[in-house]
């Protein structure tokens, strides 16, 4: 393995010698990760026409949350100049960092770090992922779409706040665990504007669902084969489209209804790849090779599905 495919540990950040621009993804677990792939893809594909991006590579670490904000120090101190943050380190993060971009406030949570001189600026870019998913996978908008979204936990508020931020029609929540649901619906009202917020149990769609919605997949439904649908797309208004952001496996239960339904559908990997971009893009201030991420990702994840047959 070479360095920059190995999983790192904070017992390596101590006797870091890398002498080029350092970024890194951290997550606990780290390994499976697309991240390093997606960036180092695009990095190589950026020196090639501009040299100052020849010695930028990115490195995965795995850091347990208890270590985080120490971590955060010592990536800081080793020169890293920029990160990215995966579960279980968003939310962690949010309060440990110097300042937050304004649009990710709300959030409250950071997913991309960028070196300042006395600490980290942190951005939430999985709200840009989405929107660019979304128009990638089925042609949609959020200005004046009517969004079922699915989930109330870290992936769903990011979503709901990017729904509202960009002026959705209307917004409604489903949620297996109702106090959830109600949380989250109480942590946006501040930012809804005009905008219509709603929640309800998934078992029992209201009546007055709009016709025409897209329903967003925020929870961890069918990352498992065994798992159910997080809503029975059957009881719904027929959608516009049904986006999961859920990408391995490629094809959820609520996916392939959408499928058998006739209903426009796309899953979460255009997100992540775009998430991705957006932080390259902030970090180096130039262009990215979008295509070239997405083109690493698939490749990861067939390596992924390889290994995980073989
Ligand atoms: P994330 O940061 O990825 O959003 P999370 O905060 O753990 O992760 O939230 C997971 C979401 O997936 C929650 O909305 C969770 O529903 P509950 O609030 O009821 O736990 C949802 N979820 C996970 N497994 C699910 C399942 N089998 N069916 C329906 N929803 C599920």
């Amino acid at each position: 393995m070479s360095p920059i495919d190995s999983v790192h540990t904070l017992a390596d950040l101590e006797r870091w010698s890398y002498p080029g621009t350092a970024l890194a993804v951290l997550g606990h677990p780290i390994q499976h990760s697309l991240s390093p792939a997606m960036h180092n893809a695009a990095l190589a594909a950026m020196a090639r026409d501009q040299g100052r991006f020849a010695a930028w590579r990115y490195f995965r670490f795995d850091v347990p949350p208890a270590d985080l904000p120490a971590a955060l120090d010592l990536f800081h101190r080793r020169g890293f100049y920029g990160l990215n943050l995966t579960v279980p380190h968003k939310v962690i993060a949010f309060d440990q960092v110097a300042a937050v971009d304004p649009p990710a406030r709300p959030v409250g949570a950071v997913n991309t770090l960028l070196r300042l001189e006395h600490g980290w600026r942190g951005y939430n870019t999985d709200g840009h992922g989405l929107v660019q998913g979304l128009r990638e996978g089925l042609g949609a908008s959020l200005p004046n779409a009517h969004v079922i979204l699915l989930g109330a936990g870290g992936a769903a508020r990011a979503a709901a706040v990017e729904c509202l931020q960009k002026h959705c029609a209307s917004l409604w929540i489903a949620n297996r665990t109702a106090a959830r649901r109600d949380a989250l619906l109480a942590l946006l009202r501040p930012v809804a504007g005009g905008v219509p917020l709603h929640g309800f149990d998934p078992p029992s769609p209201p009546a007055g669902l709009p016709d025409g919605a897209l329903v967003i997949n925020a929870t961890a439904a069918g990352l498992q084969p065994e798992d159910p649908l997080p809503l029975d797309l059957a009881r719904l208004p027929r959608p516009a489209g049904v986006f999961d952001m859920i990408y391995n496996p490629p094809a959820t239960p609520l996916l392939r209804q959408a499928a058998r339904l006739g209903v426009p559908h796309a899953n979460g990997l255009s997100m992540l790849v775009h998430q991705g971009a957006r932080a390259l893009e902030i970090w180096s201030g130039a262009p990215v090779p979008v295509a070239v991420m997405m083109s690493a990702a698939q490749a990861g994840l067939a390596a992924s599905a390889y290994q995980a047959t073989h």
